[in-house]
C-alpha cells in the first residue's frame, strides 16, 4: 500500500463522518483533496465547504460542492484537514502546501477537527519536519533575526529558509512569506508555540496545538483512529 493509498484510505474514512447539511472546513493538500473528491462523490444534501486555500476553493467547486468563505458562515460542523507531523496528543505540523494561516482560522472556528494522514506522518516528537512559519513581507529579514532569538532560547541553531520556488519567493494566499525553520526536535511545542506568536511580523505558525479532536491515519493495515 502506497502512502497515496493510505491517505485516501484516510480520506475517505473522513468522507463518511460528514452528515447531510453539515458546513465543512476542507483542508489543503493531497490527503485533504482526497477528502474533498470523496465529500464530492458522497453527493450529500446541502454540504456547504469552506476551504482553506485558493487551490482546495477550485478543486471543491470544479467537483461541483457549494463553497463559502470563512466570514459568511456562522458557524463550521467539521473540518477535516491533512498534517505533515502528527505527535503526542494531536499535536501537529502543517503548513508544508503554505495555507497554515487559512487553515488555523478555519480550525478555530470548527465545532470539530479531524485530522487525516498517512501512517509515515506519525511521530513520536514534534520537529523533524521543517516548521513552517508565515511572516509579513515588510521587514521580513528583520523578523528573521528575532524569530532567531527564539529560537536560540530552544537550543534551536539553525536558521530558518525563506521558502522558494523557482528563485523566487513563495507568496501565500494572503500574500505573507513562509520561513521554514529545521527545529530537529520540538521538546517544549507550546512554549515555542506562544514565542513565535509574540514576534512583531510574525502572522503565524505551523503549530497546531489541542486542535485536532481526532485522527484518521492510513495504515498498511487500514485506517487507525486516535483520539
Ligand atoms: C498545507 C498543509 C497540509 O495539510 C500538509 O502539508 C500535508 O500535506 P499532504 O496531505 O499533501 O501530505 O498543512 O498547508
Amino acid at each position: 500500500m502506497t502512502a497515496d493509498d493510505q491517505k485516501r484510505a484516510a480520506g475517505e474514512a473522513a468522507a463518511a463522518l460528514v452528515q447531510p447539511g453539515m458546513v465543512v472546513g476542507l483542508g489543503t493538500g493531497s490527503t485533504a483533496a482526497w477528502f474533498v473528491k470523496a465529500l464530492a462523490a458522497r453527493g450529500l444534501k446541502d454540504i456547504v465547504g469552506v476551504p482553506t486555500s485558493v487551490a482546495t476553493a477550485d478543486l471543491a467547486t470544479g467537483l461541483g460542492l457549494k463553497i463559502k468563505q470563512l466570514d459568511e458562515v456562522s458557524t463550521i460542523d467539521l473540518t477535516v484537514d491533512g498534517a505533515d507531523e502528527v505527535g503526542p496528543a494531536l499535536s501537529l505540523i502543517k503548513g508544508g502546501g503554505g495555507a497554515l494561516l487559512r487553515e488555523k482560522l478555519v480550525w478555530e472556528n470548527s465545532r470539530r477537527c479531524v485530522v487525516i494522514a498517512d501512517a509515515a506522518k506519525r511521530v513520536a516528537m514534534l520537529g523533524k519536519f521543517a516548521l513552517p512559519i508565515e511572516v509579513v513581507g515588510f521587514g521580513h529579514k528583520s523578523t528573521m533575526a528575532r524569530i532567531c532569538d527564539v529560537l536560540a532560547e530552544f537550543d534551536i541553531g539553525m536558521a530558518p529558509r525563506l521558502r522558494s520556488r523557482d528563485g523566487a519567493p513563495v507568496k501565500t494566499d494572503s500574500g505573507n512569506l513562509i520561513y521554514d525553520a529545521a527545529c530537529g526536535r520540538i521538546e517544549e511545542p507550546a512554549a515555542l508555540a506562544a514565542a513565535l506568536k509574540s514576534v512583531t511580523g510574525v502572522v503565524d505558525h505551523g503549530l497546531f496545538l489541542d486542535l485536532a479532536d481526532m485522527a484518521l491515519v492510513g495504515t498498511p493495515d487500514g485506517v487507525v483512529t486516535l483520539e
